[in-house]
């Protein structure tokens, strides 16, 4: 059978992405004067982890994005080695945005200074310097505030290290978002887990509160924790400056390979957005990834809506992303009809829903993603090639439901994919260097379970 070959050059063509150099984590994300505002970490030189600007994006539609100068730089001596992570905040007509401003001493030891930046246009910021020291009781590793409005004042909460290195958070109150007091840790739970958390965010979600950060130093145990960094939520009660976990149970937010450090905001529609990473992985991979001699690496995840339902954190692309689609295939018809269909971008989203439940299936995509359903046992994985060694890795998740729905987004090297209406999400990057794309390799026994079996080819929106 004629099979559609297609050469990748690993091109990201509607996700967010670095124009040059490298982008990390999503920064400062605000619905401000009628735009979607993005700022990501972003080292325009180099795809090193150093030289943190605050990079940012625009968009009126979540689908179609400018990008505009950096907002930050790291130009003063409180910032001087990376703008890092952190949040913003609108307060009468202004864009507050707050960050860690990162120094590397002569010695190599480090120090944190938690900044202030303001902006009547959202583009054009004015830094304040640093607004606080922290207790002594935390090493520097203290960053990444995440401020929000309380009913009686303001909150940043900060990821942290104790002096004996484990991992917290910590978090301080303001009324007007210029003095802060500290406020003591966040949370006890969980003890004992990790040397660090980074990017610690709260939401409110259907009277629940969410607690999301991304500790470092986590063992593998079983299926999970398989990351180098994980993502991950506690779902609790916030007051007064503490969170209370009522399921003491840290839940992947991603069950896939490199999601990390996402952020929330509320947008004008009263709906809870976030932007992860796409992301974290262990350093001499990251090296490897073949747009490197290319001069750019990494992207952010889709918008994502979340929500929560029956105690479950609920991941879903935002609806905008239709706006993609360019070109419709039901493939249930059209494979009655012909033997092949080729595609002619790689830029696509898959839906599928099964009517009865999906019986066991494996689907080889592109030559290289393994998708296996064991529908004796719910077990979801996704295998792929580790592009440094070449080793097949798998990420696994039980779901708690049977397999009722699939949607995918897939770029050249890129693949989101959500189960279950948001229930479970993967996140991965792919790298082979020539696929072949007809539907040709479908299992027929899952296919006569289908009732629906879409591809749309999507249109390529990042114009660098
Ligand atoms: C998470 C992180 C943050 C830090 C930033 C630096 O990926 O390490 O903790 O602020 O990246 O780029």
């Amino acid at each position: 059978m004629e099979k559609n070959k297609i050469v990748d050059d690993h091109t990201i063509n509607y996700h967010i992405r670095a124009q040059k150099g490298l982008i990390n984590d999503p920064n400062g994300l605000i619905y401000f004067k009628d735009k979607y505002h993005v700022f990501f970490q972003w080292n325009p030189e180099g795809t090193t982890h150093e030289n943190k600007h605050w990079g940012h994006a625009v968009s009126d539609d979540l689908v179609n994005w400018s990008y505009l100068k950096p907002a930050l730089s790291p130009d003063n001596w409180y910032d001087k080695n990376g703008c890092y992570s952190g949040s913003a905040i609108e307060k009468d007509g202004k864009l507050y945005i707050f960050y860690t401003g990162n120094v590397k001493k002569a010695q190599g030891e480090r120090e944190s200074y938690q900044c202030l930046a303001v902006s009547k246009d959202g583009i054009h910021f004015e830094k304040h310097g640093p607004l606080f020291e922290h207790p002594g009781d935390y090493t520097a590793h203290v960053r990444d505030p995440k401020v929000w409005k309380g009913n009686e004042s303001y909150w940043m909460v900060l990821g942290a290290q104790t002096q004996d290195l484990k991992g917290t958070a910590i978090i301080y109150s303001s009324k007007d978002l210029l003095s802060w007091d500290f406020q003591g840790e966040l949370t006890d739970e969980p003890s004992d887990f990790g040397y660090m958390w980074e990017c610690p965010d709260l939401l409110r979600l259907n009277k629940k509160d969410v607690f999301v950060f991304s500790p470092q130093g986590i063992e593998a145990k079983g299926t999970l924790y398989q990351n180098i960094f994980q993502t991950g939520y506690m779902l609790g009660h916030f007051e007064n400056g503490r969170f209370t976990p009522e399921i003491k149970e840290f839940n992947e937010m991603d069950r896939g390979f490199e999601f990390y450090a996402p952020q929330s905001f509320e947008d004008d529609q009263g709906r809870t957005l976030v932007f992860g990473w796409m992301g974290a992985m262990p350093p001499k991979q990251e090296a490897a990834v073949p747009t490197v001699k290319d001069g750019w690496i990494h992207h952010l995840s889709l918008p994502r809506e979340i929500m929560f339902v029956k105690n479950q954190l609920i991941q879903k692309p935002v609806d905008e992303l239709k706006k993609l689609r360019i070109q419709s295939y039901d493939m249930l018809k059209d494979i009655s009809k012909k033997d092949n269909v080729l595609f002619t971008t790689s830029e696509q989203e898959i839906t599928c829903k099964w009517d009865t439940c999906a019986s066991s299936f494996t689907w080889t995509l592109r030559n290289e993603i393994d998708l296996r359903y064991e529908a004796s046992e719910r077990k979801f994985t996704i295998e792929r090639t580790n592009w440094l060694d070449s080793t097949r890795e798998t990420r696994t998740v039980y779901l708690k439901e049977t397999l009722s729905s699939l949607q995918l987004f897939l770029e050249d090297s890129a693949m989101e994919v959500f189960l279950n209406d948001g229930r479970e999400v993967f996140s991965l990057r792919y790298f082979n260097n020539e696929r072949t794309d007809s539907w040709t390799w479908l299992n027929k026994d899952w296919l006569s379970n289908l009732s629906q079996f879409m591809i749309f080819e999507l249109e390529k929106t990042i114009k660098l």
